[in-house]
């Protein structure tokens, strides 16, 4: 990590993405005794803050995971009160039009309204220096299956990892340099199977709606201890 001064941290680019599990909203809730949409609104608030916070300090790619194709399962009231937030952030991303928004994920089951607002916002935001991936209605292996159907559609009968990469939702950016997960979960329920392969792994105790900057630092510092060896020998 290089820093111009105490106060300032700036990462290098052995950081260029970092990927959130946003684990822990509901049980932030439970713990005051409140609905569980309420601990997805705060969720919300760490979102758009810690987005803030990881482009403040020099990364340049973010991904979050906001809502997984296993998370139709839940109770109706928690789904619409998540499509409502993410309504909510749509319109006041596209307002401030300073970050290159991409929806990783299938739109088509979403309300009309919504999807054509994040095709909107995608569009008005493609030339932002920043990106941010919005993981919604997204799965891992869903992903990769789009993937090989998109291939067989061009009519390919043999492809490679690149092919692969190239038709991943995710084709914008590199993979991710490390995986951060909230609410002490050790899985990663279905995100970025693919992209994950040679990814720093980080779990905190932390609830996503009490994810702040002090710990992403510490999210940070862990992943500059980490000796990163892609298979090879280290110091190579
Ligand atoms: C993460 O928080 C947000 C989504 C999955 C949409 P949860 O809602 O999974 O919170 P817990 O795991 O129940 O605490
Ligand atoms: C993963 O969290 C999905 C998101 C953060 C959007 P879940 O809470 O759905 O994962 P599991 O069910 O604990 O594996
Ligand atoms: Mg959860």
């Amino acid at each position: 990590m290089l820093f111009k001064n105490k106060k300032e941290f700036k990462v290098d680019s052995q950081l260029s993405h970092i990927a959130f599990i946003m684990d822990g909203n509901g049980r932030w809730a439970k713990k005051r005794g409140l609905p569980r949409k309420v601990g997805h609104k705060y969720g919300a608030e760490a979102f758009e803050q810690t987005v803030r916070n990881c482009h403040k300090i020099g990364i340049k790619t973010v991904t979050v995971y906001a809502f997984s194709t296993e998370n139709w399962s839940r109770p109706q009231e928690e789904i619409d009160a998540i499509i409502d937030l993410m309504r909510k952030y749509v319109e006041e991303a596209y307002k401030y039009n300073d970050i290159r928004v991409i929806f990783i994920g299938d739109k088509s089951p979403l309300p009309e309204d919504l999807k054509n607002r994040m095709i909107d916002l995608e569009n008005s935001t493609r030339n932002c220096i920043n990106t941010l991936n919005i993981a919604f209605n997204y799965g891992g292996r869903a992903e990769i299956v789009n993937a090989c159907n998109e291939l067989i559609k061009e009519g390919k009968n043999s492809i490679t990892e690149k092919d692969i990469n190239n038709h991943l939702y995710t084709k914008a950016s590199p993979d991710p340099d490390l995986i951060v997960r909230t609410a002490n979960e050790f899985r990663l329920s279905n995100f970025l199977l693919w992209q994950c392969a040679y990814s720093e792994l980080y779990v905190t105790k932390a609830l996503w709606p009490d994810f702040d900057m002090k710990e992403l630092l510490k999210a940070v510092e862990s992943f500059y201890k980490r000796n990163r060896k892609f298979g090879g020998l280290s110091n190579q």
